[in-house]
């Protein structure tokens, strides 16, 4: 099984989320709850976007034992010594410097040439190793950018020592099969490539993220970024339970997996949602509120009988309720009689078929039914008789 790191962003690239801006005290909650999830490497933030930006980095650089701590840098002297001086105290300190190559960002934001950006790239590298050893290096939208010019990039920073190659979709652009060709062209015309260990980091713009990480990691990516629920610029990143979960439950097909601690995610997600403000969509995948809930009367006569019918993993495992059967009006006889019993109430089969149709009339009218509406039905069908 190939062991795969996981890096959260959550506190870096999800608090760039519209509208989100965490206190320090909340960063601090929130890499507490991370490193009880075991992820490898939180990134804390970007220490130069502000004074409260850099003491959250560094607060949590000398609380937070256990994951890596790192801290975003623009390929600039300024970026880097304050990413250095916030991150310095922890145990496993790191940097993480970026700029962009993509033609696109090169002409219209860097107004750079190609060969300007690729001698920053060395020159930040260099800087960021004279403080520390693990230092990263992202070719900001690598995904839009000249494959050759990328390996020349990326050549010419693991020489200047970089220890891990970013591969970010920064606007969320590429395809899993692109994505796994890319990585897999990096492999091959890079020098030095097999040193060091390759990253991979996508936005969701078009609802790919996970697809192009998974894909990436089956192109020979060692690590992948992602965020708790998937937060982030935009669309959000690439969400770190779905990656988790995906790797998990197929593992017979992806032979790699994670040393996520499965148990705290559910907690985690919950948390971030709380100090965010950010609400998780009830069908989300692993975390949502749905996301284990049985409505339809095939499904709840299926996971009554034997779980497996209908739910691929174990809610259990990742901190939340098992089983959880939603009374509506695709419900069906079985799951009713469950909820009655479960209530306290053991009706005739002739109450039980009163209460049951009276039931049905109720869910045709109201979207959600109440413990209460069930309780009084039957109360109500048990006196009649
Ligand atoms: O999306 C991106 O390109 C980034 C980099 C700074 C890693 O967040
Ligand atoms: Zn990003």
């Amino acid at each position: 099984m190939k062991k795969v790191r996981i890096l959260d962003t959550t506190l870096r690239d999800g608090e760039q989320s519209p509208g989100v801006s965490l206190n320090v005290q909340e960063k601090l909650e929130i890499a507490r709850q991370l490193a009880r999830l075991n992820v490898d490497v939180i990134e804390a933030g970007f220490a130069v976007a502000s004074l409260g930006d850099a003491l959250a980095v560094k607060t949590i650089a000398q609380e937070v034992k256990g994951p890596i701590i790192s801290s975003l840098a623009r390929s600039k002297e300024k970026d880097i010594d304050i990413a250095w001086e916030s991150v310095r105290f922890s145990e496993q300190p790191a940097i993480h410097t970026f700029i962009a190559t993509s033609d696109i960002h090169l002409k219209y934001k860097l107004r750079m040439s190609r060969e300007q950006a690729l001698e920053q790239a060395v020159w930040a590298v260099k800087r960021a190793r004279s403080y520390v050893d693990e230092v990263e290096f992202s070719a900001e939208d690598a995904t839009r950018s000249d494959w050759d010019y990328l390996c020349q990039v990326y050549s010419a920073v693991i020489k200047a020592g970089a220890r891990i190659l970013n591969v970010p979709d920064t606007v969320g652009y590429t395809t899993p099969e692109e994505m796994k060709a890319l990585i897999q062209h990096l492999y091959k015309h890079t020098d030095g490539i097999e040193k060091v260990i390759v990253s991979i980091h996508c936005h969701n713009d078009l609802g790919l993220a996970v697809s192009n990480s998974l894909s990436a990691m089956l192109g020979g990516a060692g690590q992948i970024e992602c965020t708790i629920n998937g937060i982030g610029e935009r669309a959000g990143n690439a969400s770190l339970e779905e990656i988790v979960m995906g790797l998990h439950v197929r593992k017979d097909f992806y032979q790699a997996e994670t040393g996520i601690n499965y148990s705290e995610i559910y907690r985690t997600s919950r948390l971030v949602s709380q100090l965010t403000g950010m609400l998780v969509q009830p069908n989300k995948a692993v975390v949502g509120q749905n996301a284990f809930a049985h409505e339809s009367g095939i499904h709840q006569d299926g996971v009554l009988k034997e779980k497996s019918t209908y739910e691929i993993m174990d809610a259990k495992l990742i901190g939340r309720e098992e089983k959880v059967l939603v009374l509506g009006k695709h419900s069906g006889r079985h799951a009713f009689n469950k909820k009655l019993e479960e209530l306290g109430y053991h009706l005739s089969e002739e109450e039980l078929n009163q209460a049951f149709e009276r039931f049905k009339d109720l869910a045709d009218q109201k979207k959600q039914i109440a413990e209460a509406d069930i309780q009084f039905i039957a109360a109500d069908e048990a006196t009649r008789t």
